[in-house]
């Protein structure tokens, strides 16, 4: 689908969970400043949600709502594809062919699986070399020590860990990067945490490519310079994250007070200026970039008017309070001017948009493995 010979876009979001600015700001917001240039194709990625257990009452409210997020931050349907992944079969098709080139080793590596089931099994084999392989002159010997017994503890944690791990959580990734190779996508606008997915996309599309010839396109990411890891307010160490706790995230469907609770309850770094550091600073730096990017301006020069302006802490999280209540106020007032029946209107048109476009590429995929007659 390269109408007007532009370059293509792929993105989706999963339907599970509160969205929230990080998700608007590292990703979303991104597809809009993008989708005039490209052709652009925007998924709800519903079988990527269902890798852990949803309610399907709230799975089937959560895919709605995801397409009303996507237009209330300003995707149009008129010029970018919005559609429902679980409605085009080529998906979970390819997603089984690619299962056939991808490798365990490929996905052990995988940190969103590695931090969600705590497995991490090369980097403990790793260590029970490092610690129990001695060199002694040319010869090397093992040496059996209380440590290893503890690291042996470790792995068979994991190996728990890993019966227990559904099948789908590990194979996700493969699932994206059918979603990706489906539609010879150019670049793929993410957060930062889904650029080694990416990455494993592009892998599986040159082996297959190579073992079977050319039918892939080689997929970049894109990832903002700013914003593409929003912290969590109660933990600027890791990311904003829907599955965390309320008080680490601000939900896009938060009333302006609930926000301002949050972000007045946020944990501050030591002294009392407002500066952009994020190596001293990560919770001031985190609400600084949040507060540039939803109101565009610089930081250079917020920091200079709450230099100003704010005596410290306090002031500036009132400031920023304001700044997302008014985010919050017209970004809600769009969401909810969308009904269920129009939402359904735009997946339906979506997906008879790219089926074609999916249908051809897993084709020529079948007339490669020689399963096509
Ligand atoms: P998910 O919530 O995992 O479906 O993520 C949807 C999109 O939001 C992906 O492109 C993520 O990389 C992005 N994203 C999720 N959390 C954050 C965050 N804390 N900061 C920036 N981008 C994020
Ligand atoms: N894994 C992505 C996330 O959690 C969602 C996703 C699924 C995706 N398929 C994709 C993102 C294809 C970009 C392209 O955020």
């Amino acid at each position: 689908m390269t109408k007007d010979n532009k370059p293509t876009i792929f993105s989706g979001v999963q339907p599970s969970g509160t969205l929230h600015i990080g998700n608007y700001l590292g990703a979303i917001s991104n597809w809009v400043d993008l989708q005039d240039k490209y052709n652009s194709i925007f998924c709800v990625v519903d079988y990527h949600a269902i890798t852990v257990r949803q309610k399907p009452k709230e799975l089937n409210r959560n895919i709605l709502d995801v397409v009303k997020i996507y237009m209330a931050s300003g995707i149009n349907p008129e010029k970018a594809v919005i559609f429902q992944q679980s409605n085009i079969s080529a998906h979970t098709e390819l997603a089984w062919i690619l299962n056939c080139t991808a490798r365990m080793s490929d996905l052990f590596k995988m940190t969103q699986f590695k931090d969600k089931t705590k497995v991490d099994l090369e980097k403990i084999i790793e260590e029970i070399e490092k610690r129990t392989l001695k060199t002694f002159g040319n010869s090397e010997t093992y040496i059996i020590s209380s440590e290893v017994k503890k690291l042996v503890k470790e792995l068979s944690n994991s190996l728990n860990n890993v019966r227990k791990s559904g099948i789908g959580l590990f194979d996700y990734p493969v699932l994206m990067a059918s979603d990706i190779l489906l539609y010879n996508t150019d670049l793929v606008p993410v957060g930062e945490d889904q650029k080694q997915h990416v990455e494993l996309a592009r892998t599986l599309a040159r082996r297959f490519n190579s073992q079977f010839g050319k039918v892939f396109r080689i997929p970049e990411v894109e990832i903002r310079k700013e914003g593409a890891r929003i912290m969590g307010l109660d933990d600027p160490t890791k990311k904003m994250s829907k599955s965390a706790n309320p008080a680490n995230y601000i939900a896009l469907t938060d009333s302006p007070e609930v926000a301002t609770k949050k972000i007045m309850k946020t944990v501050t770094d030591s002294g009392c200026d407002i500066k952009y550091d994020k190596k001293n600073k990560p919770a001031i730096s985190n609400l600084l970039t949040i507060y540039s990017l939803l109101t565009g301006e610089d930081i250079k020069k917020l920091e200079s008017k709450c230099e100003c302006e704010c005596k410290g802490y306090g002031d500036f999280k009132k400031k920023l309070a304001e700044a997302v209540g008014e985010f919050l106020i017209s970004f809600q007032k769009k969401y909810n001017s969308f009904g269920d029946d129009e939402i359904k209107e735009i997946l339906k048109n979506g997906a008879e948009k790219v089926k074609p476009v999916a249908d051809e590429t897993l084709r020529r995929v079948k007339e490669k493995l020689g399963i096509k007659i």
